[in-house]
């Protein structure tokens, strides 16, 4: 049988239709729920932009970057990981990552696009080490899954917002972790006037939206009207609630 590789769905199609097997190449540790709000918050930037830039801080495998890799319409990427040995946590337990490194990220990356990696610019380093000036361009998106403490948190959001075009989006990874510093975060923003929009999508995904105003694309409204979706599964994962409380 032939197969018509015409009909193979583009990058944008499939971002579009939140096809999660994006993520499938690279291990990432991201619920299929998160994955889908990460596709739709890429979906409704890109709509916005055209050609957009993405920073992450926390990389481990790769295996957020993946989609961006793919899609040529992320002409930049940054990918900042300090990879220590042990790695601190708000929930009061150290994690570690063993054999964590760019080089073995970068080999994972390369096997689902070769060429793509040359738009990856690595950053072994924390939020509290990087300037700037160190970037190659102002950023649209940026995701943070680094250290999940809240100081490392409100860190890592007071870089990526300085990162920042004139109007861009921020959305964290394990958000029920690091919620004293989200609340930290939206106070600051409020007190200080600057226009934002935020919410929590499936499952644990937390946007805070400077400017752009993602949430009017129908990519991230279908998702906000489901986001009580995310507390059943985080239910799921940390235990039901004691019949006493
Ligand atoms: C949860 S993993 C990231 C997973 C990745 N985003 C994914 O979905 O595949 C956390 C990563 O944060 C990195 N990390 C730990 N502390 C950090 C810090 N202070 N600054 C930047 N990265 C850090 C670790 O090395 C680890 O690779």
């Amino acid at each position: 049988m032939r197969v018509d590789l015409s009909e193979a769905p583009s990058i944008e199609a499939r971002v579009k239709q939140l096809d999660v097997s994006l993520f499938d190449a690279i291990g990432s540790q991201t619920s299929p729920d998160d994955r889908r709000s990460m596709l739709a918050i890429h979906a409704a930037v890109s709509a916005r932009l055209g050609p957009f830039t993405y920073l992450e801080i926390g990389s481990h495998l790769g295996g957020s970057i993946q989609p961006f890799l793919l899609d040529h319409r992320c002409t930049h990427i940054v990918s900042i990981d300090k990879r220590p040995k042990v790695q601190a946590d708000a929930r009061g337990t150290s994690y570690e990552y063993p054999g964590n490194s760019t080089e073995r990220m970068l080999q994972n990356l390369r096997k689902i696009a070769k060429d793509g990696v040359a738009k990856i610019t690595t950053l072994d380093m924390d939020s509290s080490e990087l300037r700037v000036s160190m970037l190659p361009s102002k950023m649209d998106l940026c995701f943070i899954d680094g250290e999940h403490t809240n100081s490392a948190a409100e860190r890592d959001f007071a870089f990526c917002e300085s990162a920042l075009a004139a109007s861009g989006v921020i959305y964290f990874h394990d958000s029920e972790i690091v919620f004293q510093a989200l609340d930290n975060i939206l106070k600051c923003l409020r007190a200080a006037g600057r226009p934002f929009h935020a919410y929590n999508l499936p499952t644990s995904i937390f946007v805070i939206d400077l400017g752009m105003n993602i949430h009017e694309d129908d990519s991230i409204t279908k998702f906000l009207s489901e986001n009580h979706l995310g507390y059943h599964r985080k239910a799921a994962k940390y235990g039901p609630l004691s019949p006493l409380l």
